[in-house]
């Protein structure tokens, strides 16, 4: 780490004074009950907040729309949740942090019957669940919005509207899943971006303007690593055009290791791409710390190598070439949650690595996933 490094500089989005780089990006962790998050996910969370990580994502929370989940232990953010969310909110900012509460829907990635997606597929050639009515996806719509007026409404700094890996808004995204004709999907990517954006609009109108909304996408899904959302930098430069405009104040660009360029003839990664096209700040993230990605500790199960010095080099590297404002850190920060603190005192080789047994108890039904792998492979 260079003596002032970039990555421990204060930086200003929306409201929120953050005194480093660091976020703790949404990781669902089996510690929920009946939709609620138990106390030990509020300590959880705090526990990364005193490590030095200022912002906080929140777990996946299917939103207040009956069709959001069928996972037994994921987090919901309804009226029947918001005494128990309030309890993380608390915790962190007790702790010096802040909150990003992330509004999600899984859409096809389930196996219950009950599967909803754009036009009834969830990955070319494998049908899975049904096309959504306009009436439905008006009602989900309308669930996003109760669940960002709940956000605000327990003190959490906004929302991060999950628009990623695959899941219902992602879908939308996606020409593989979206072969709607009625103005909300098809070839042109501002047809496949307009309900996340009226969804993004709305929230903006519902929760004022203080309020901070992050979307995340990316262009690889749970069951294709190779599908991109934005075929080149000008379906791109339209898709985050139309967002920004619907008011989100930062993008998060997930991506399965952040040192890969996004296209050949340039280095930059997503996030790099996103923050030159759309002039908003962004959130890099993937494989931080680490030498495998997420799927291959989830698929395969197997535990990944310490990579920090070479991690932060070109981090650092890329912050200040103004790639990028925000670093996530997922599974490293599970695995040590005084990991920013340790490199802040220079002491990198006191991290934790990340094992996969630190995932202790969670039960995360990745059939759906697998079976479509199985299927492609
Ligand atoms: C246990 C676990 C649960 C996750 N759950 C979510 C989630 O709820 N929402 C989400 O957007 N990403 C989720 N992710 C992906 C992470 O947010 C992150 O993008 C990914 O782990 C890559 O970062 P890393 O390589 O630093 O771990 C999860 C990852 C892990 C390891």
């Amino acid at each position: 780490m260079t003596d002032v490094s970039p990555l421990f500089t204060p930086f200003r989005l929306g409201q929120l004074d953050l005194p480093n780089r660091f976020v703790m990006p949404a990781m669902q962790r089996g510690m929920c009950e009946n939709g609620r998050p138990k106390p030990e996910l509020a300590a959880y969370y705090a526990r990364r907040a005193e490590g030095g990580v200022p912002l906080i994502i929140g777990e996946s929370s299917a939103v207040d729309h009956p069709s959001a989940t069928a996972q037994p232990n994921s987090s919901w953010l309804t009226a029947a949740t918001a005494d128990a969310w309030a309890r993380c909110v608390d915790a962190v900012r007790n702790a010096g942090g802040q909150m990003l509460l992330q509004l999600w829907h899984e859409g096809a990635v389930r196996n219950d019957g009950h599967a909803l997606s754009p036009s009834g597929r969830v990955h070319p050639g494998k049908a899975n669940g049904r096309a959504m009515t306009l009436e439905e996806m008006k009602a989900i719509g309308e669930g996003f919005v109760r669940s960002a007026r709940i956000a605000r409404a327990i003190g959490a700094a906004g929302v991060e509207v999950h628009c990623a890996h695959g899941y219902l808004l992602d879908q939308f995204l996606w020409h593989g899943a979206n072969e709607r004709d009625d103005g909300y999907g098809g070839p042109d990517i501002a047809d496949r971006v307009r309900f996340p954006a009226e969804i993004v609009s709305a929230i903006r109108r519902e929760c004022g303007p203080d309020f901070l909304i992050s979307l995340r996408f990316s262009q690889w899904k749970e069951v294709d690593y190779g599908a991109r959302v934005a075929a080149d930098p000008a379906e791109l430069e339209g898709m985050v055009t139309i967002l920004r405009e619907a008011g989100v104040d930062v993008l998060h660009c997930s991506t399965r290791r952040f040192w890969e360029a996004e296209w050949a003839d340039d280095g930059k990664n997503l996030a790099g791409w996103v923050k030159a096209l759309s002039g908003l700040p962004t959130i890099t993230v993937g494989s931080v710390g680490l030498d495998t990605d997420v799927m291959t500790t989830f698929i395969e199960g197997t535990d990944p190598a310490s990579r920090i010095p070479e991690a932060i080099a070109e981090l650092e590297a890329r912050l200040e070439a103004g790639e990028f404002d925000l670093v996530a850190v997922g599974r490293a920060l599970i695995g040590d949650p005084d990991f920013v603190t340790k490199l802040a005192s220079g002491d990198p080789g006191a991290i934790k690595t990340f094992r996969r047994s630190d995932l202790g108890t969670l039960e995360w039904d990745t059939s759906v996933i697998e079976e479509v792998h199985r299927a492609t492979a």
